[in-house]
């Protein structure tokens, strides 16, 4: 959002700003992948680790990266590489990790608008399980060959494009437009999330759901993967880790209450999230009630679980064709800004760097990512998008947040960013901050990531187990998002990073 030789733009009102991280923030995340994440660890168990987390690690970074990007006004490379001069490559690493994010993210909003179109006939039928994984990704089988891929799926390519297209043109003005394109993708959906929860919480069965996702099994939290997974599902869903939230605060202008826009940010979001589940295992519980099976064992688990049980509820609603179309688009317009928030992210920092125009990089970014995208319209995509999600999430967004509290807690110093952040906000955050910056998040991190190594070379992949050259496959990626990112700092930018600026 800087022109070539412009002065920086900035956010047209303070709203425009909280509005664009809300919706960056509250995204598939929330209503897709929070509620298979908690099936799988536990339901009660997980909901207690993710509000633990929330409080002690979300919203501390949300402060921590708005200070970062607002202080150094550059996106997250050149943020990183203003606080010490040999750490822009850190940048690029955040910035590699929420791009590849984004290349499967857009494959998820292509499976939603086939659900849209879907909607029109209620295509999925008796059997949304069958439906999903048979005729819209075509999975059958493939995982079996994985390297085949399986069939081309022409519907998942096209809805890819269109999901493409959609995006781009959102951002092609961008912040101006951005400001005002968000008020239709943060509001709309919510009025539209509430229809679902009321019928999702009163179909018949809800109740036992319910229990599943409410009743904590305290014994659950004595495992770390439990703990990884609440945490990293609180980075991928406050978008903290990917570089945008430093991308936007930079877009500031010098007055902001950043620690209030914070606690806003991270509250909505995880409400959100939390009130999506109860439409989700009250419409589980619902499943389990109709097949006789407990909760527990109700659906195959995994990120087609939103594709199964939204089509249940659907199907159960009055004038479901319309209910159907409202609510595929509402996952739509909930995802398009979390997806646009990353093509800015990257672009900016690409703008910062090599001075490139709006436009520029937003086709650069937005093109590149649909290409690589293209591997997952086949039909072993969405297993290879649970790979990739996986190795991104626990290792890849826990890999940056511990190098940012490291950077900023030890380096720059968590006290001079605490003083900084409160001389701009009306509300202030106390010493507990740094506390959670330098002691508990990078404590935490450091342990669960230890664990999580050991475990997956121990017992790469689940029940199933990881075949090696899956695993192998996961571990590339990051190798080469740090590789990149090296050889990114190496490349000759636009111009010697600047100081600084005080509150
Ligand atoms: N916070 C987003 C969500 O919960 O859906 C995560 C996200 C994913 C943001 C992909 C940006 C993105 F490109």
């Amino acid at each position: 959002m800087t022109g070539p030789a412009g002065k920086r733009e900035h956010w047209a009102s303070r709203r425009a700003f909280v509005l664009a991280a809300i919706g960056s923030a509250i995204g598939l995340g929330n209503i897709w992948r929070f509620p298979y994440v908690c099936y799988e660890n536990g339901g009660g168990a997980f909901v207690i680790a993710y509000f633990i987390g929330l409080i002690t690690a979300g919203i501390p970074l949300l402060i921590l990266e708005f200070g970062l990007g607002h202080s150094t006004q550059g996106a997250a490379p050149i943020a990183m590489g203003r606080i010490h001069p040999k750490m822009e490559w850190f940048g690029w690493v955040a910035t590699g990790v929420g791009f590849v994010i984004c290349t499967y993210y857009a494959v998820i909003m292509s499976y939603c608008a086939n659900y849209t179109w879907h909607s029109f006939t209620l295509a999925w039928g008796d059997n949304p399980s069958d439906f999903f994984f048979n005729k819209v990704i075509g999975l059958t089988d493939a995982t079996k060959h994985p390297w085949a891929l399986g069939r081309f799926m022409p519907g998942v390519f096209i809805g890819l494009a269109i999901s493409w297209i959609w995006i781009i043109l959102s951002i092609w003005k961008g912040t101006k437009t951005v400001g005002k394109v968000v008020y239709v993708t943060v509001l709309v959906p919510w009025a539209i999330l509430i229809v679902f929860i009321v019928r999702g919480v009163t179909l018949p069965g809800a109740l036992e759901g319910l229990k599943f996702y409410l009743t904590p099994v305290f014994s659950k939290l004595a495992e770390p993967q439990v703990w990884l997974a609440a945490y990293t599902q609180v980075f991928f869903s406050l978008s903290v880790g990917f570089a945008i939230m430093i991308a936007y605060a930079s877009f500031l202008p010098r007055k902001s209450d950043i620690v209030k826009n914070a606690f806003i940010i991270g509250t909505g979001d995880a409400l959100t999230a939390f009130l999506g589940g109860l439409a989700v295992f009250g419409a589980l519980g619902y499943k389990a009630h109709l097949s006789g099976v407990p909760v527990s064992e109700v659906v195959r688990s995994g990120p087609g679980l939103a594709f199964v049980t939204y089509p249940e509820i659907i199907s159960n609603l009055p004038a479901p064709q319309l209910f159907g179309l409202l609510f595929f688009l509402m996952l739509l317009t909930l995802a398009i800004d979390s997806a646009f928030s990353l093509v800015e992210a990257v672009a900016a920092a690409t703008m910062d760097k090599w001075g490139w125009s709006h436009r520029r990089s937003n086709l650069t970014v937005g093109g590149l990512a649909f290409l690589l995208g293209i591997p997952l319209t086949f039909g072993a995509g969405l297993h290879w998008l649970d790979i990739v999600d996986r190795f991104m999430n626990q290792i890849g967004l826990s890999l940056v947040v511990l190098g940012e509290t490291l950077l900023i807690g030890y380096y720059f110093g968590s006290e001079r960013m605490r003083t900084y952040v409160n001389g701009l906000s009306d509300f202030s955050v106390g010493k507990w901050w740094n506390a959670c910056i330098m002691i508990i998040t990078p404590a935490v991190i450091a342990w669960l990531l230890i664990s999580e190594v050991l475990a997956r070379i121990k017992a790469p992949y689940g029940d199933s187990g990881l075949r090696s050259q899956e695993f192998v496959f996961g571990w590339l990626i990051l190798v080469l998002i740090f590789l990149i990112a090296f050889g990114l700092q190496g490349a000759k930018g636009k111009k010697a990073p600047e100081p600084i600026r005080n509150a």
